[in-house]
């Protein structure tokens, strides 16, 4: 057993012995009753058709099937487009979620995550989950020596469940209570913000920890002194961040948009509608397909025909987190990024509709349906993300979400719970949850968690940072 590991095993250890407070957690398993929910939360991919070439762009993609009239934010993105013509896929993600008052999180009558919202996560889930989260970063703050001041952020926060799991599983550990100075979220959606508010702020009141919100990453580094050693979280945030999508052919790489097109050959497939939402291809490669398709060496050596969606979002807001835990002025961190994706690019014609995923009422539906009223996402390209950190923090995995929880010990802090569980219902639950967590052929191995660790003053020192192989659990 490596040092890592070891430091690892005490934590879980005192953590587990500790815990009368988890046990009777206001957040306990079974009050979050989600396991009817569970058996109807299944992804399940769609597919589309390609259509043959039609006028100036192609037209790629199957018809919207629904007799449903347009959402206003489907309406508001076809004006867009007759005005100034086909947008990206990124400008579409970007209206369809984060729209100021249609996007599909700013929208309070929008029942997103939980049981009873579109779809279920992890942390919604068990409350195993957090808490795990929250042991590992724990055993990275001892490995680095215990830095006396610590700030916690979490990007795209949902309901703030999972931060208040992780807080409550840290706070078992007097000297990192006292340590935790403050916690940031951010948080675009005002509704969401309300969420967490209600939830976080009366726990953290008695401990004296500041809650702070921000629109971007970019306000957390601004607002906060370097002298600390940060925690980050972001799970299901990456996967919401906007993607262009780039078709590769003899000329270079050339856009996929969106238009709202009434060519000859969609009309007799449209009937009786005039009008939808389709890919279109860009006839030409523009300056800003040309600089996104060698954003990556990776995508130099794909063949001709190969489609790739792209998110400089994502590059951005890792080169931000890599800012925030690797900057020479702090005392380093940890963080931990969660999220359907692989270690690679994604984006061939024939998974199209597995990278993107909207998701309503627990069911998969076309990209184009109902705008605003589904949530929509694209696989993370986790390869590009540690690319973006390369210069600055070290990054392991990433590996499966079972892989992760195992390594961290589930089974240990199950077996807790159910020890300590009333009534054999509640240890059905519990065990339920957790096996879903873990499922190999579900959230267990579509989930992939990547591992960053800074450790500035080690790099000041001459010294190497932490290697792969230092690091529980992704180096088993
Ligand atoms: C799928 S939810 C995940 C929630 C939570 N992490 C969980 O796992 O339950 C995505 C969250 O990210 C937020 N979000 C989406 N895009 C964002 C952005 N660009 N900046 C900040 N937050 C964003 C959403 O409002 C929502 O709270």
């Amino acid at each position: 057993m490596n040092f890592a590991r070891s430091n690892q095993c005490t934590a879980l250890a005192r953590w587990c012995g500790s815990s009368s407070k988890l046990r009777t957690s206001a957040l306990s398993v079974a009050s979050r009753s989600r396991s009817n929910c569970l058996k109807n939360c299944r992804r399940t991919y769609g597919t589309t058709r390609p259509v043959s070439s039609a006028g100036r762009a192609d037209a790629l993609g199957a018809p919207r099937e629904t007799s449903e009239l347009p959402t206003k934010l489907e309406q508001i993105i076809r004006e867009s487009i007759m005005t100034t013509g086909p947008i990206s896929m990124a400008t579409y993600m970007q209206m369809c979620l984060s729209h100021p008052t249609h996007g599909y999180y700013m929208n309070p009558d929008n029942a997103i995550l939980g049981t009873r919202g579109d779809f279920i996560t992890s942390p919604e889930i068990s409350q195993v989950f957090g808490e795990l989260l929250g042991i590992w970063h724990l055993t990275r703050w001892e490995a680095a020596g215990r830095p006396p001041r610590i700030k916690i952020v979490e990007l795209g926060p949902g309901r703030g469940t999972l931060m208040a799991d992780m807080l409550r599983a840290m706070s078992q550990i007097r000297a990192c209570t006292g340590a935790i100075k403050s916690v940031h979220l951010v948080e675009t959606s005002a509704a969401m913000r309300e969420h967490q508010r209600s939830l976080l702020t009366p726990a953290g009141k008695s401990l004296s920890w500041k809650y702070f919100w921000w629109d971007t990453v970019e306000d957390v580094i601004d607002h906060t002194k370097g002298d600390e050693y940060t925690m980050l979280v972001a799970h299901e945030f990456f996967d919401a961040l906007p993607v262009h999508l780039l078709e590769k052919t003899a000329q270079g790489w050339h856009e996929l948009r969106i238009g709202c097109t009434t060519e000859p050959t969609l009309k007799g497939m449209l009937e009786p509608k005039t009008d939808c939402l389709r890919l279109v291809r860009e006839p030409h490669p523009s300056s800003q397909s040309t600089v996104l398709g060698a954003s990556s060496r990776r995508f130099a050596s794909l063949p001709i025909g190969a489609r790739i969606e792209v998110s400089p979002t994502s590059y951005k807001i890792a080169r931000q987190i890599t800012r925030l835990l690797g900057s020479s002025r702090s005392l380093g961190g940890s963080g931990l990024i969660i999220d359907y994706g692989n270690d690679h690019v994604h984006g061939n014609s024939l998974r199209l509709m597995i990278i993107f995923q909207a998701f309503r009422e627990h069911k998969i539906v076309d990209i184009f349906s109902r705008p605003g009223q589904s949530d929509l996402t694209a696989n993370v390209d986790f390869a590009y993300v540690k690319e973006a950190m390369a210069d600055g923090v070290t990054t392991h995995g990433p590996i499966s979400q079972s892989a992760f929880l195992e390594g961290m010990g589930i089974t240990v802090r199950v077996n807790s719970l159910m020890r300590n569980a009333k009534t054999e219902d509640r240890r059905t639950e519990i065990a339920r949850a957790a096996r879903r967590l873990v499922d190999s052929s579900g959230m267990g191995r579509e989930y992939k968690v990547l591992g960053v660790t800074a450790d500035p003053l080690q790099k000041h020192n001459g010294k190497a940072g932490d290697s792969a192989e230092q690091i529980w659990p992704f180096a088993q």
